[in-house]
């Protein structure tokens, strides 16, 4: 399908992983992308791979954590190809500490680029996406409704995101703006499972708290993506999507699998 022809897609965090895959996916369909990360070495590599897809693509080295750099990298965007039609905010950052381990330090790093770094992208591209039919996506997890040990600055900032979309969504709907965020279980082959499994043994823990029993692919959450931003979802605002293999359903997955379900 090519249902974003001519559509401009801002993607943050959109130079690796997940977010790259989402990139990926709309430039598969036509869509013209910018993306955005800290590393210069990052933006050419993202930007070299969009454009072998046969589009146009830029990218800018900037964190989400300085307002004035993305509003920069926006009226850039802007500049080059007319108001952006999707923004995708999925900038994260993550390590595995016990709370009690935890400097207030590194706990406020992650909330910051998660959390604070999602309302700067969205107040940047405010200005920018104003129109009927454009969409926002946030990248948000399981861990915002499910609370995950070793997990707690991951977890508070998730949990903010989907009620900055809900909010958003509220905000925006009168503008014909709808903002929404996929909630992916843990997914195969990414930086975030690296760091969260570091061993075989962790990453068939993690398998096993999916009922579906299979980790997700970039594709699972690259679908789910294309979908929410088309038209086909016109009428839905303010959802937090599970794309998750039933990740969030919780612990009963463990008996569901000791009662042979
Ligand atoms: C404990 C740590 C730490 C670690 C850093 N810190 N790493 N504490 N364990 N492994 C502490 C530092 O000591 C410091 O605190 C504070 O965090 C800030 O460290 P910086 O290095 O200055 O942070 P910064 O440069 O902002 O880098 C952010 C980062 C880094 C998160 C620490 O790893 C990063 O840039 N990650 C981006 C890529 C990434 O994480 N991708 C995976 C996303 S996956 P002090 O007190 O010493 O000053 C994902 C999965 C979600 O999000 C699913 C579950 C929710
Ligand atoms: P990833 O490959 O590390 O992707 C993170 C991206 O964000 C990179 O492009 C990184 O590039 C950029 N980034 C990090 N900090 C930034 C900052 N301060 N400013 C701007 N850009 C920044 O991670 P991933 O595993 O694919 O995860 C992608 C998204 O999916 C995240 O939102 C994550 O929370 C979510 N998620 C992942 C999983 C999973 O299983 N992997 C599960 C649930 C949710 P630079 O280093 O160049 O900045």
């Amino acid at each position: 399908m090519r249902r974003y022809v001519g559509k401009v897609v801002f993607v943050a965090g959109g130079t690796s992983g997940i977010n790259l895959g989402i990139a990926e996916a709309f430039a598969g369909e036509g869509a013209k992308v910018a993306v955005l990360s800290r590393r210069q070495d990052n933006v050419e590599t993202s930007v070299a791979r969009l454009r072998t897809i046969g589009v146009d693509a830029c990218g800018f080295a900037v964190d989400v954590r300085n307002y004035d750099g993305l509003s920069a990298s926006l009226e850039s965007t802007v500049a080059r190809w007319g108001p952006v039609d999707i923004v995708v905010s999925g900038a994260a950052g993550n390590f595995m500490s016990a709370a009690a381990d935890m400097s207030a330090n590194a706990f406020k790093s992650v909330v910051d680029i998660d959390l604070l770094g999602t309302f700067n992208v969205l107040r940047a591209a405010w200005p920018h996406l104003r129109k009927p039919g454009a969409v926002a996506l946030n990248i948000t997890a399981a861990q915002s409704w499910l609370p995950t040990p070793l997990q707690i600055h991951a977890c508070a900032a998730k949990a903010g995101i989907d009620q900055v979309t809900r909010t958003l969504a509220l905000e925006w709907s009168g503008a014909g703006v709808r903002v929404n965020a996929i909630a992916p279980g843990p997914i195969a082959n990414t930086e975030g499972m690296r760091r969260l499994a570091p061993t075989e043994a962790a990453l068939q823990a993690w398998t096993d708290c999916v009922p579906l029993r299979r980790l997700g692919t970039r594709e699972d959450i690259n679908r789910a993506a294309l979908w929410l931003c088309s038209d086909d979802a016109s009428y839905i605002t303010g959802v937090v999507l599970s794309v998750d293999g039933g990740m969030s359903l919780g612990g009963s997955s463990a008996i569901a699998r000791a009662m042979s379900l």
